[in-house]
């Protein structure tokens, strides 16, 4: 019989590519999502992907009943992957109340349930944003959480706090994920990254200013010190950040986990400034972008990339896919959703 993992947030973006690693990888999955941030032709869409319909609960994780339906209807859930969260830093620093409850709220209600049907592997979806802006890179495990920028940041730092002291008071096996920058989307093109509105992000914002959806990118500052003035980031395939929480999964069920409660970084281990991924993408599309240098955008730290090694050493998981199979398959996204339109 197929091992159960709920997902919440599995239609979102990391969340989607997660459920269809994990089925391809032959668990059950079980999606609790309250498609606030997604659609519900996601879950079609993996169908046509894997050939299996995911279980699926629109539901809001913060609601205690409904969670407790969904564990009461699936007895033997072997663990859950925690995705369901609000994610855009600067709609947090307007909103901050929105993001504690929902965000802190979800995990609390969540670690309870799981606790009351004696469920006890959890993998959480982290951020390398507990680091701030880091005096030493790469970043490792090892760095120093650093005072968060933003209410959205601070969340992930006490949902790590919170799943570090709820092991003293419950049975929990836990590994925290700190993602670098997720971009891409799957090679079939048919999940990916849906922003709402203007996105905040930089890769969803070139593709869209290359379709025509928006005129031009801006870059947002030239004079930061780095090698060619522009922020660098460590930019991760989506497809190779969910093969990791497969792993994950499998780690917590055959019980390889070292302490009750874990943390990797997932990156690619190597820094990319705005202007390479502009290239990059120029190259991959064959087509030139329109851009224009602006300011500096507040609360963003000039350099930041992992050191990977704990994960290729304890998981055994290396990102494989390059910056322009991760553009080539963002455009292909994008393409995509053009065609629908
Ligand atoms: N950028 C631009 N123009 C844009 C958008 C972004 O130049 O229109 C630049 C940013 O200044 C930054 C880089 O592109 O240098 C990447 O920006 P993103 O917004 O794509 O990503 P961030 O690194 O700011 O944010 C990501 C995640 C957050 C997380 C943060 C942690 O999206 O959830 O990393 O550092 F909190």
């Amino acid at each position: 019989m197929a091992q159960k993992i709920v997902v919440t947030g599995g239609t979102g973006f990391i969340g989607s590519h997660t459920v269809v690693e994990l089925q391809q990888s032959g668990f059950e999955v079980i999606i609790a999502d309250n498609l606030s941030n997604s659609d519900f032709s996601v879950l079609a869409n993996i169908q046509k992907i894997t050939g299996i319909k995911p279980i699926f609960y629109q539901i809001d994780v913060c609601h205690t009943e409904s969670l407790k339906q969904l564990f009461e209807e699936h007895q033997e859930i072997k663990a859950v992957i925690h995705f369901a969260a609000f994610k855009a830093v600067g709609e947090s620093m307007q909103l901050p109340l929105k993001y504690y409850r929902n965000n802190i709220g979800s995990l609390v209600n969540l670690l309870e349930t799981m606790d009351d049907y004696e469920v006890k592997n959890l993998v959480f979806s982290s951020s390398c944003t507990v680091y701030g802006n880091p005096d030493v890179l790469p970043v490792s495990e090892q760095s120093p959480i650093k005072q968060a920028f933003s209410p959205y940041g601070n969340t992930k730092q006490i949902c790590e706090e919170i799943i570090t002291e709820a092991k003293n008071g419950m049975k929990l096996s836990a590994i925290c994920l700190r993602y670098f920058n997720p971009i891409g989307a799957h090679p079939s093109a048919l999940i990916g990254e849906l922003p709402l509105g203007v996105p905040n992000n930089l890769v969803p914002f070139i593709t869209q200013t290359a379709i025509g959806k928006r005129d031009k990118l801006t870059v947002f500052g030239s004079d930061y010190p780095t090698p060619d003035g522009s922020c660098i980031r460590d930019y991760i395939h989506v497809v190779d950040l969910a093969k990791a929480h497969v792993i994950a999964c499998k780690r917590l069920l055959s019980e390889q986990n070292r302490t009750e409660v874990e943390f990797f970084n997932l990156g690619t281990g190597t820094g990319s400034s705005v202007f390479e991924i502009i290239k990059t993408f120029e190259k991959v599309s064959n087509s030139t972008l329109k851009y224009t240098i602006g300011a500096r955008r507040e609360g963003d730290v000039p350099a930041v990339f992992a050191d990977t090694s704990l994960a290729n050493q304890e998981l055994g998981w290396k990102a494989e896919l390059d910056l322009e199979q991760m553009m080539q398959d963002a455009w292909r996204w994008e393409q995509y959703l053009n065609e629908l339109n």
